[in-house]
């Protein structure tokens, strides 16, 4: 300490902070904050993230620095009881430290604003996907590509793509970390953001807005394929969509209601099936319904199958003790044809017999 109070204690105060923003800068850009990078857009976001890191983090260490400084280098001796020296204002201080970060939060908004301008720019050639949110699943709309519909979402690599986000319901807010790009999805809106997927490989879909108890279970992937193999899937859905029917109607009632409970009815969300791999536990369990919809359907005079339809279409006219009521999406009656409905009954009928011994 006798050493600091050699010199003038502004000058000790500012190689102090200066070697503390050096050092809480290259400490903050050592630091791998973000996953890697799958869009077009990633770059450009990574490098502002890092001028805003070297525009922040300096700011931040020099005012912790002097007052760690101030507290360690200005105490008051023991016993000194007296007042310190009455401050007034300085307005030369006052207009350095209004003026200086005016100018660097004007630069980054400028900065921001042009990033952003650039990675919104529409692309030609882009394709267009819809992108629905509804208590707790994404399913995705694929426009002129023969409109496949699809819950999961898969991409070609190096192609465009706008995304319009829209909800059945309250908000969510899609977002592909590696794209670094997401957007609410706001009742009554569509909202929209574009990108190039520039690499190939699985990343994550997340729900990014607190939209009720199955928020955190609102996941799913992004498969980013080469066109050749997006384009084959994109024929294999148009196929199955189109035999989806048949299907049902051959017989093979258990391939179909599996595809509708893995698929559009985005069930697997909120419900644990065996034979659907799925492991949800927002809704009751599956795997012992049919002993379940024997005893429910008994106490409102309904057969197994009258209860499970009923309860998909309406189904907090029921609500299995120790769930919740609004929890499960009203709109099954609409979004699912009456066959569907059906085909789903019969499916969970089939294999929600528990274990046979
Ligand atoms: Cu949807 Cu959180």
């Amino acid at each position: 300490m006798r050493f600091l109070r050699r010199g003038h204690p502004l000058v000790k105060m500012a190689i102090f902070s200066l070697v503390a923003m050096i050092i809480g800068t290259i400490i903050s850009l050592a630091i791998d904050w973000f996953p890697v990078q799958a869009s077009s857009a990633a770059d450009d976001i990574d490098t502002l993230y890092d001028v805003l890191l070297v525009a922040s983090v300096p700011v931040f260490v020099l005012v912790m620095a002097v007052v760690f400084y101030s507290v360690s280098a200005f105490k008051a001796k023991p016993g000194d009881m007296s007042d310190g020296a009455p401050i007034h204002g300085n307005t030369r201080l006052e207009v350095i430290w209004v003026t200086i970060p005016f100018i660097m939060v004007s630069a980054v908004a400028i900065y921001g604003w042009i990033v952003l301008d650039d990675i919104e720019a529409k692309q030609p050639n882009q394709m267009v996907v819809q992108v629905n949110g509804q208590q707790f699943a994404w399913d995705f709309t694929y426009l002129g590509e023969g409109k496949v519909k699809s819950n999961q979402l898969y991409l070609p690599v190096n192609r465009p793509v706008e995304f319009q986000v829209t909800t059945d319901d309250v908000l969510h807010d899609f977002w592909v970390p590696e794209f670094r790009l997401k957007t609410d999805a706001v009742p009554g809106l569509t909202t929209k953001f574009r990108t190039t997927p520039n690499k190939i490989g699985t990343y994550n879909v997340v729900c990014a807005e607190l939209c009720g108890i199955g928020h955190s279970t609102m996941r799913n992937t992004v498969q980013v394929l080469p066109q050749e193999e997006f384009d084959s899937w994109v024929a294999e859905q148009q196929g199955s969509e189109s035999d989806g029917g048949a299907a049902a109607a051959g017989g093979d009632m258990t391939e179909a209601g599996r595809a509708l409970f893995t698929g559009d009815g985005g069930c697997t969300a909120c419900h644990t099936l065996a034979d659907a791999e799925s492991v949800g536990a927002l809704g009751p369990g599956l795997d012992n319904v049919v002993a379940d919809a024997e005893k429910y359907g008994k106490q409102a005079g309904q057969s197994p199958k009258e209860y499970l339809k009923a309860a998909t279409e309406d189904p907090d006219a029921f609500v299995v003790p120790n769930f919740n009521k609004d929890v499960m999406p009203e709109n099954f009656k609409e979004s699912l044809s009456a066959k569907e409905i059906d085909t789903l009954v019969e499916y969970l009928l089939a294999v929600g017999g528990g274990e046979k011994g």
